[in-house]
Order: C-alpha cells, then sequence, then structure tokens
C-alpha cells in the first residue's frame, strides 16, 4: 500500500469524532496503514499539532487505545488552519504540503456540509491539488450526493471541472459493512440458491433499517433531507441492487457497479399519480422507547413546528426484468422505532400443493431468508420440519450461519472503505451513474410529497411504525418482518 497525505475537511466536527479518527486509529492498530501515512486536519480552530493531537486524544479515550500504538497514531496527525471560504487557505494548503515534504498522493475527506463540497472542490482544483501529476489525488464525499436529481447533476458537474471520475469516492457506509458484502458471497458462491433467487420461487423481498434513536441532535440536517433521502435512496437502494443484481463478469468494481445500475436502471418507474400506492410516509410522535419516554419529532430542538418531514417512509417497488419481475421489493425505515434492527428478509412462496391440508398442520408458514445487517450481523434460513411427537405438527426451525449471535470484534464500516480509498479500490463506492439512476427512482414521490403539505401520518415512539403502511403490502398474507425472531415478531 503507497505512502499518502489524508487532509480531513472539518477536522474538528462529528464525523472525525465519531468514525474517521477512530476508523483512521483501528486501522494502525491492526498495522494496516502505510507507514508513511500522514493525517492533515484543515480546521478553522486556532490550533497547532499539538492541540489537535490533544484532541484527539481525548476522542479516542473511550476507545481503550494502547499506549504504543495511540503514540505512533498522534504523531502521523498535523493540523492545518483555514477557513473552508477564504481562497487563500487553499493555496497555503498546497505550499504547506508541498514544504513539509509528506508523500504527494493526496486523499481530500469532505466531513463537511455537503453545500461545501462544491467549492471545496474547486478551490482544490484552482490550486493544482487535483492534478495528478507527481502521485494520485483523490476526493471523497459523504451522503447526500445532492437533494434530488437536478441538485445531484449540478454537484455532480462542478466536482468534475476538477476531478475526473476515477477520482472520485463516494461512499455510502453501508458498503462497508460485512453482511452487506456477504450477500454477495452469499449468493454468487452457492449454488443451491441461484435456481430459488427469482420470480418463480421468491414471494417478495422487504429490507428494513429501524432504529430507537431519533435526530440525536442532527434536525438541521435532518428536516431538509427526511427518511426517503437519508436512508431509502442510498442506503437502502444500495442493499436492493445487491439482493437482486446478477452475478457480474468478475469482481473489479466497473464490473460491479454494471450489474448494479442495470437493477436500479430496470426499476418500474413511480408515476406521480400512483405515489400513493407505492410510497408512504408518518413523522413520530411522543411515546416510550426501552421504557424512557421521549419527545415527538415536532418537539425535538430545531424541529419547525409545522413540519412534515417524515421519519419513517415505506416503499413498494418493482424490478422490471426477467429475474423479478412482479416481486414486490418492500423498503423501510423509520427512527424513534420499537428496536434497532437492519435487515433483508427474503420471503418464499408456499408449496403447490397443499399436501397437509388434513393434518393437524394447518397453515403452512414458508420459508424466509434472513440478513441481518445489525444488531447481529446473522444469515438465517427459516424452514419447516415436524414437531417431535406421534402427530403430524410442523414447527419452525432456523438454520443460522455459524457466527449468528457471536459477539464479533468491533468492526466499522468506515476501515474497510478508508482502506479501499487508500488503495485505490472504487468497488464499494458509488458512481455517478448509481447515484443518478437512485434519485430517478424517489424523485416522482418527493415532488408529490413536496407538495402535501399539509398533513402527515404519525407513529409513536417506540412502535414498529403506522399500521397504514400496511396498504402497501400486495396480499393479506404478507407482513412486515419486524426482527429475526419471529414473523411479524417483537
Ligand atoms: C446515516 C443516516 O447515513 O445512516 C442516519 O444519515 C442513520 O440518519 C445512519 O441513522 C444509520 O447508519 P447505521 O450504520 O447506524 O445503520
Amino acid at each position: 500500500m503507497e505512502d499518502c497525505t489524508f487532509v480531513i475537511f472539518g477536522a474538528t466536527g462529528n464525523l472525525a469524532k465519531i468514525k474517521l479518527l477512530p476508523a483512521l486509529y483501528r486501522l494502525d492498530a491492526a498495522d494496516r496503514l502505510p507507514a508513511g501515512l500522514r493525517v492533515v486536519g484543515f480546521g478553522r480552530r486556532d490550533w497547532d499539532d499539538a492541540r489537535w493531537r490533544q484532541q484527539v486524544h481525548e476522542w479516542l479515550a473511550d476507545k481503550q487505545p494502547d499506549a504504543t500504538v495511540l503514540a505512533r497514531f498522534l504523531e502521523r496527525l498535523h493540523f492545518y488552519q483555514g477557513d473552508l471560504g477564504d481562497e487563500a487557505a487553499y493555496g497555503g494548503l498546497s505550499t504547506f504540503l508541498a514544504e513539509a515534504h509528506y508523500s504527494p498522493n493526496l486523499i481530500f475527506y469532505m466531513a463537511i456540509s455537503p453545500a461545501d463540497f462544491g467549492r471545496v472542490s474547486r478551490q482544490l482544483g484552482a490550486v493544482g491539488l487535483s492534478d495528478e501529476d507527481g502521485g494520485w489525488s483523490r476526493l471523497v464525499i459523504e451522503k447526500p450526493f445532492g437533494y434530488d436529481l437536478e441538485s445531484a447533476e449540478s454537484l455532480n458537474a462542478r466536482l468534475n471541472r476538477d476531478f475526473q471520475e476515477s477520482q472520485i469516492f463516494r461512499i455510502d457506509h453501508y458498503l462497508g459493512k460485512g453482511t452487506i458484502q456477504n450477500v454477495l458471497v452469499f449468493r454468487f458462491a452457492n449454488l443451491m440458491l441461484e435456481p430459488l433467487w427469482n420470480r418463480n420461487y421468491i414471494d417478495h423481498v422487504q429490507i428494513t433499517h429501524s432504529e430507537s434513536l431519533g435526530t440525536e441532535g442532527r434536525a438541521g440536517y435532518y428536516d431538509t433531507s427526511g427518511a426517503l433521502r437519508d436512508m431509502i435512496q442510498s442506503h437502502l437502494l444500495q442493499l436492493l441492487t445487491l439482493v437482486a443484481m446478477e452475478p457480474p463478469a468478475n469482481l473489479d468494481a466497473e464490473s460491479l457497479r454494471d450489474e448494479k445500475v442495470k437493477v436500479l436502471r430496470s426499476i418500474r418507474p413511480i408515476h406521480q399519480s400512483a405515489v400513493n400506492a407505492h410510497a408512504f410516509r408518518a413523522q413520530y410522535v411522543g411515546g416510550r422507547v426501552d421504557g424512557a419516554k421521549v419527545p415527538g419529532y415536532l418537539e425535538e430542538p430545531d424541529v419547525p413546528p409545522t413540519s412534515v418531514t417524515e421519519t419513517y417512509a415505506a416503499f413498494k417497488l418493482y424490478i422490471d426484468n426477467w429475474r423479478w419481475r412482479n416481486v414486490p421489493f418492500y423498503l423501510r425505515t423509520g427512527k424513534r422505532m420499537r428496536k434497532n434492527n437492519s435487515m433483508v428478509s427474503i420471503r418464499f412462496k408456499h408449496p403447490p400443493q397443499q399436501l397437509f391440508r388434513e393434518t393437524h398442520i394447518e397453515r403452512l408458514k414458508p420459508n424466509w431468508i434472513l440478513m441481518n445487517l445489525q444488531p447481529h450481523d446473522c444469515i438465517r434460513l427459516e424452514m419447516q420440519v415436524k414437531q417431535q411427537g406421534l402427530e403430524m405438527r410442523a414447527e419452525t426451525t432456523r438454520l443460522d450461519a455459524s457466527y449468528c449471535g457471536i459477539a464479533q470484534a468491533q468492526l466499522d464500516a468506515y476501515e474497510a472503505l478508508l482502506l479501499d480509498v487508500i488503495d485505490g479500490d472504487h468497488s464499494l463506492f458509488l458512481r455517478y451513474d448509481e447515484v443518478s439512476w437512485a434519485w430517478r427512482v424517489v424523485d416522482p414521490v418527493l415532488k408529490v410529497w413536496s407538495t402535501e403539505r399539509d398533513f402527515i401520518h404519525t407513529y409513536p415512539s417506540g412502535t414498529w411504525g403506522p399500521k397504514e403502511a400496511e396498504r402497501l403490502l400486495e396480499r393479506q398474507d404478507q407482513r412486515w418482518r419486524n426482527t429475526l425472531e419471529e414473523e411479524g415478531g417483537e
């Protein structure tokens, strides 16, 4: 792995604190960082290296760092004082990097407000920091990438003035999660699944992300975003592409992303007049989560009292290709739900013959494949077997992948992704056409919702969301699968 200089814009912000510095530290502890890697924090505060190191030391304190590794890691850190809005700061940064004789391979990580992505990239270009003459130069961008299709197009055009697509790494941190990568292994390394993985055997697919937390001080961002942009346009559609895609020609980034784009392009467009049949939104009101009383969305700090921003969104999509035609894909996400759970649930059809009708088996339960991303990181297969005893009764048995339920070392999605940036591997990053097609899927719904501003359904905090969302389900025997434990369960 080549040496490089990792510049963080927004070095004193929340993302740097919660994700980036801890991930870089853990990579160092695992001996995965190149020896000459330097981390330059770009921030407004009047700090020097020593002050920033002290800050990062404090951030890492609760991670029980190893003293030797920590000392080595802190040595890598430097601070460059500058204001994002000050053009002179970029020339200064360029001189600073050149004079410090750090590696000429550069990574610019935008841990800043999306509104600043365009201008920072322009200024980097203006002072030649996007040039790849002496070494490579890479730009890492967090979501949200745009606000809708139009703004994404214009942001992309701005970035492309100074950075080529091959230099841009658009992060979707879901793609760094272990189980997500496991979707590919599970699907394409097991021959027995392939014949079943289609419309002939699969009844429907659910992709759910529920969390018990509220907006956690991020209302300023969240209220302009809402659940549909925040989770569905990005993370959940990415998951859908991995579940639904055809096997790629090989595992290189372009082949993989070509297949994902094909899925997005095959999603049946939602006509504006059909939005209510395909999408549902709601907002949480006060309630209890884990026994503790919590306020409603409108009572959260910084939320406008008349906001109709959705904190819950559910979607029904169809993928019009040979494999999936007419199989509903239900995508659902909500804040302040009963529990944290992110899961892909694949429900199989019932057997064609009701062989057990005359026995004690009244209603056979269907097979499910469950891929839990969190909290369990687990793949489970549910099958029907005969109960022990004289009578013909069936029960559900669960075949768990061997790591189910076993606590794993706390690996964070960011670690894998940061290593990939250093390595120049784009496989787990979004190509622009993926982003653009994902916006095309949700845009008609966003348009309709933005005009319907006088009413939104509600759900009490600490529940599995509004009952009315069931109207999206195609048939009566389909139910939201909330957890790994039980169909329709707690
Ligand atoms: C982020 C969203 O991208 O993903 C948050 O902005 C959400 O609102 C988070 O809570 C969920 O990520 P994770 O890794 O906690 O499932």
